[in-house]
């Protein structure tokens, strides 16, 4: 028997498996008890200044999206790819309702708080 029916079962099923799990649900966020130190003074900052107006732990709207897997999809709410330019840029100079952050973050704590985020 040649082993090629068996290689590309070997590659589809777990493709299949895969793709049925793509449903709303993202994979979950790193634990808090997880987080590395950086993560975790992003935590605090989110905790602070974020957190008033988005869910971390859900993809709900509170006063904007929730931010649940912000980095698992391709697009930020906006339509604007999730990568890390765009999400400066919002927590920079704001969005619609949301305010600017940039006379409140500095580079360090923005560079902590994306951490974070990526964790989400
Ligand atoms: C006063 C409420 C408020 C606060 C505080 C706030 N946001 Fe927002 N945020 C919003 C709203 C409303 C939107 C949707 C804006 C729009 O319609 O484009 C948004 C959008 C976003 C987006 C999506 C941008 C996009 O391109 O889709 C990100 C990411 C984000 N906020 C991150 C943050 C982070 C990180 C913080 C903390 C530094 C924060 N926000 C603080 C209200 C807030």
């Amino acid at each position: 028997m040649s082993p090629r029916p068996l290689l590309s079962l070997a590659v589809l099923i777990p493709l299949a498996a895969f793709t049925a799990g793509c449903g709303p649900s993202l994979p979950p966020s790193k634990p808090l008890a997880q987080l590395s130190p950086v993560e975790r003074q992003g935590y605090d900052i989110y905790q602070t200044r974020c957190a008033g107006c988005h869910y971390a732990e859900s993809q709900s709207s509170l006063h904007g999206p929730g931010l649940q897997g912000l980095y698992k999809k391709r697009f930020l709410p906006s339509g604007a790819p999730a990568n890390d330019d765009r999400v400066t840029d919002a927590i920079r100079n704001g969005r619609a309702l949301m305010p600017p952050f940039r006379n409140n973050l500095d580079d360090s704590d923005l560079n902590a708080l994306l951490a974070y985020l990526h964790t989400l």
